[in-house]
């Protein structure tokens, strides 16, 4: 399925995908806009080996870094007033952009899918239990097109293979990644470790 193709029903949003691509590229930079795309295009060769849907899938990519370029101040606030976990307060942006970005899209954009915010949500950390479209949003994140670092071949050929296989491989190498730079790792990662890679 080429994503030019994707004829959103309004289902799950009220807009078009061209629509959906210009409020995107509004809140990012263009470089982050082209991995966004890529995402949406990893995302929906997924989707089509796996048999998911793809006007879903092709919302939750386009979707998913939508607030990594929003203000700490507005996300701070945000999951104070969600009452969202506080621990969240002693990360950043990079922890914060997957489960703020899904309260900011629900409010913004009125999605109410649980699969699209999920997916959305979990982009970064994953969760120890995640469905097709969470799988397959986490994977292309790691794999799209643009990504250019070691080892982003053999998880592109793992996803052919198994989303579950693609999913422990590139989560060990970004636990590994960031326990070699010795930064604080949000336990949820850990979560995802543990259910993914662990006794596979
Ligand atoms: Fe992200
Ligand atoms: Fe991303």
């Amino acid at each position: 399925m080429e994503s030019e193709n994707i004829i959103y029903s309004k289902k799950y949003i009220n807009c078009s995908r061209e629509e959906l691509l210009e409020a995107v590229s509004q809140v990012m930079s263009p470089k982050r806009f082209t991995h966004v795309k890529g995402v949406e295009k990893a995302a929906l060769e997924l989707a089509r080996q796996y048999r998911v849907d793809y006007e879903k899938v092709s919302i939750a990519a386009l979707l998913h870094d939508y607030a990594k370029e929003q203000l700490d101040e507005e996300m701070r606030d945000i999951i104070i007033s969600e009452n969202m976990d506080l621990e969240l307060l002693q990360y950043g942006n990079n922890i914060w952009h997957g489960p703020v970005g899904a309260i900011l899209i629900r409010n913004r954009f009125n999605v109410t899918d649980s699969e699209i915010l999920d997916a959305i949500r979990h982009h970064t950390v994953g969760a120890p239990q995640m469905g097709l479209i969470e799988q397959i949003i986490y994977v292309a994140d790691y794999i799209e097109p643009n990504r250019i670092f070691e080892g982003v071949e053999e998880a592109r050929a793992l996803s052919k293979s198994s989303l579950k296989e693609a999913i422990a491989f590139s989560t060990l190498k970004t636990l590994k990644y960031l326990l070699e730079k010795n930064v604080k790792i949000y336990p949820r990662a850990i979560e995802t470790y543990n259910a993914w890679v662990v006794q596979k």
